[in-house]
């Protein structure tokens, strides 16, 4: 079998492809080789194949076709008791019958550890999660943010290498899941652990990975760390998905010099830089960040293309600007500036030119 991945893999997909029915492949395709201490995160829309692909990692479901290797090894051929995989789930409830010290010291006594080994084990890994205080309660006593910790703490306890963790913070408010990401991500890093984790909140996966595998349809489409993901996607799925964009529909005119010139439906022409075509005549659908739109004319190249564009809102959100503006036909074409102090507040009836550098306008696939 072609060798894909680097020898340094600890998890591997090697061609993965799943179907519950026989029929519908859920994952098709999948490679991917994640090294030892990475964070990756799986993001995607719902039903694209995330928690299928967990499941198989946990070795819960089998590959329809395909290998997964842990740290060299299929995981058809390792015991369950031997994967040494913590898993954290948005609905892998706590064993509500159990004290919270119960609860950790399950998967202990699987593993067959003796008892004072198990107390140690357990003190340290609720000090953890900051829930040192709270061994004799039951779940029912906690609230879900606590509740959460403890299924971490869990997760965590028999020092596993590898933890999965699917939606964990899912049912959680804003602030306490900000502090738990930021929590995870600092013990996962100060104890060296491999994680796979899935959301289908963008946010989080920015801010929590190391790289960021973006599903849809059973398929990777990018896998990259979130700054190249933001700032170049791969497709119009990805640039649509990761963060807020503006498109723009329209025909290749010319490539020259590394860059694109592209004739919108209008009629209107723009720069952009070629990443899925490459020759006039082909539709492109391009793609620019709100943030690298420019009006302001003496910060464009004098040879730039330039936009008509009408004011249709301003709205004013603090630390930026968010402006939505009449562009080629459409009406939700949004600029985002900082609020500085020179900052233009553009008022709804205004007339403007927009424009920016073609590196950041990317020409993808219609
Ligand atoms: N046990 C099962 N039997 C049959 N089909 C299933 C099973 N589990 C999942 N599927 C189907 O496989 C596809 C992928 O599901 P999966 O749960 O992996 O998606 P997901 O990306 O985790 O979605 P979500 O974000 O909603 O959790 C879906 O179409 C789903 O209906
Ligand atoms: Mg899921």
């Amino acid at each position: 079998m072609a060798d894909t991945t680097s020898n340094d893999a600890f998890v591997e997909f090697d061609r993965v492809q799943k179907s519950y029915d026989g029929e519908n492949l859920v994952v098709k395709d999948l490679n991917l080789s994640m090294p030892k201490g990475e964070f990756l995160t799986m993001l995607g829309p719902s039903g694209s194949g995330k928690t299928t692909c967990l499941m198989m990692l946990a070795g819960f479901e089998t590959a329809t076709h395909g290998d997964i290797r842990l740290d060299g090894k299929s995981i058809n051929d390792i015991p369950p008791h031997k994967r040494g995989i913590g898993m954290v789930f948005q609905n892998y409830a706590l064993f509500p019958h159990m004290t919270v010290a119960e609860n950790l010291s399950f998967p202990l006594e699987v593993r067959k550890i003796g008892k004072s080994d198990r107390e140690d084990k357990i003190k340290t890994a609720l000090d953890r999660v900051q829930m040192g205080s709270f061994a004799g309660r039951r779940p029912a006593q906690l609230s879900g943010g606590q509740q959460q910790r403890i299924a971490l703490a869990r997760a965590l306890v028999f020092e596993p290498e590898l933890v999965l963790m699917d939606e964990p913070l899912g049912a959680l408010d804003k602030q306490l899941r900000e502090t738990l990401q930021f929590e995870i991500t600092n013990l996962a890093h100060e104890l060296g652990i491999t994680v796979v984790y899935v959301t289908h909140d963008q946010t989080e996966a920015l801010t929590m990975s190391d790289r960021v595998a973006v599903f849809d349809d059973g398929r990777i489409q990018q896998l990259a760390p979130p700054d190249k993901l933001y700032e170049e996607p791969e497709n119009s799925f990805v640039a649509q998905f990761i963060g807020e964009n503006n498109t723009l529909e329209g025909v290749v005119k010319e490539i020259k010099g590394g860059y694109a010139v592209v004739e919108l439906d209008g009629g209107a022409l723009i720069d952009a830089k070629p990443i899925n075509v490459s020759k006039a005549g082909e539709r492109t659908r391009v793609s620019i960040r709100p943030e690298r739109v420019e009006y302001n004319k003496e910060r464009l190249s004098p040879d730039a293309h330039t936009l008509k564009a009408e004011v249709l809102e301003f709205i004013y959100m603090g630390d930026i600007f968010r402006t939505r503006l009449r562009v080629a036909g459409k009406d939700d074409f949004v600029i985002k500036t900082r609020n500085a102090p020179d900052q233009v507040r553009l008022k709804p009836g205004q007339q403007i030119d927009i424009g920016w550098l073609p590196d950041d306008c990317r020409a993808l696939d219609a």
